[in-house]
């Protein structure tokens, strides 16, 4: 396997991969946080697959999907992230699999305190605050400094744990879809641990775009995506929980289709996109053929410090992601100061220079706009960037 760092310049590479992919014309698209492209063999497959399902039906689904491709399917995907594979189950989305873990852990008392960032998806910040009415605990809420360092925010943890004794639970984003920082998770988790906090991390920017080993972030719980930065067909994910904490979690919602030492009770049985399932083994034989997480995030964070590093001092421009290598990854954020109003900076972009991007609010650091390269972005659209950014501050 080439150098990744070398190849991550490799234009005349990344135009070639980037030809195994349609697309219409239009804006240069910087919004590729929201989901990722599937390629065109794996369009191919998925679509194979429809026809196969739709033709076959439930002859084939009771008779071998549900005894034994789903299971092979499973057992490829933990090998894929390292792990057993009794500890993952799919889930149609993170959303689904983390809203389950959050509803589900059984661990809670009334009176007890669990814990939520700024810098969480509002979906799992609901959920969390959801567990103050149904479970009767207080939901203790922190913002994270800006900007931030890998000491300040690990720091900003082992603070809220001292002043809130009673923590039990707190939630975690592996990197936030705001601005893209990438949480020290393993230091997190390990103060976490010493004080007897159990974290449930969102992985669903994390996975396919950085390199990790989940069991020794000393994650216990977690939810996936697959239709990010794996490449799957979209209406994929799944959810993490190490085999010695299965108990922690209950089935969802009484959930008795499968025996209770089996993870698949704590996500909701029902009917999965079965076609797109399918479709895994070849999204897996890509992403490894390519380098996996290793090469994708070599190439994604070259594309991100061609813009970041030609703006970062420019007055008028705020980036709001840090430099540390720790702490960045393909997607980051800036902000244009002299301007009040960021979604007009957003439409300007588009309009004037035909860059599609996107506004994140929510953070205590204040709105900005999210640059997501995607992995058939090319040198040039940062240079388009680049550009824009120096008129338009
Ligand atoms: C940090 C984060 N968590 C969770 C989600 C939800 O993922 P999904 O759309 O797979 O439910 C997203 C989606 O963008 C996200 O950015």
């Amino acid at each position: 396997m080439p150098d990744n760092t070398l190849r991550a310049h490799d234009e005349v590479f990344w135009r070639t991969f980037a030809d195994r992919y349609d697309s219409h014309p239009g804006p240069v698209n910087l919004e590729n946080g929201y989901f990722g492209r599937m390629s065109r063999t794996v369009v191919d497959e998925y679509q194979r697959n429809i026809e196969l399902i739709n033709n076959s039906n439930s002859v084939y689904v009771r008779q071998r999907f549900e005894q034994s491709d789903n299971l092979d399917i499973r057992a490829q995907l933990a090998e894929l992230i390292g792990v057993r594979a009794q500890s993952v189950a799919f889930t149609a989305n993170a959303s689904a699999g983390l809203q389950s873990l959050i509803r589900n852990y059984n661990r809670l008392q009334p009176g007890d305190q669990v814990l939520i960032s700024d810098l969480e998806y509002d979906t799992v910040k609901g959920a969390m605050r959801w567990l103050a009415r149904h479970r009767g605990v207080e939901v203790i809420e922190i913002d994270h400094a800006h900007p931030a360092t890998f000491d300040s925010l690990v720091a900003t943890y082992r603070e809220a744990f001292i002043r809130h004794p009673k923590l039990k639970l707190m939630a975690l984003t592996h990197v936030t879809h705001r601005t893209g920082l990438v949480m020290p998770v393993q230091a997190i988790a390990t103060q976490a641990k010493a004080h007897g906090i159990d974290v449930i991390l969102d992985g669903a920017h994390a996975l396919g775009q950085i390199e990790f080993d989940l069991e020794a972030l000393g994650i216990a719980f977690a939810g996936y995506n697959l239709h990010k930065w794996i490449g799957s067909p979209l209406t994929l994910g799944f959810l993490y929980i190490a085999p010695q904490r299965l108990a922690d979690i209950d089935p969802d919602m009484g959930e008795m289709h499968y025996p209770v030492n089996d993870i698949r009770s704590r996500t909701p049985y029902s009917t999965p996109n079965i076609p797109a399932l399918m479709t895994l083994p070849l999204v897996f034989e890509e992403h490894r053929a390519l380098g996996g997480a290793a090469a994708k995030g070599a190439r994604l964070n070259y594309l991100r410090n061609l813009w970041v590093k030609a703006v970062r001092n420019l007055p008028g421009i705020e980036v709001m992601t840090p430099d540390d290598p720790r702490l960045y990854c393909g997607i980051t954020s800036m902000r244009f100061t002299r301007h009040d109003d960021q979604q007009l900076m957003v439409e300007r972009l588009l309009s004037d220079y035909n860059l599609f991007t996107v506004v994140r609010t929510g953070a205590a650091c204040g709105p900005c706009i999210r640059i997501t390269p995607g992995l058939t972005t090319m040198a040039d659209d940062m240079q388009c960037l680049v550009r824009a950014l120096n008129e338009l501050r």
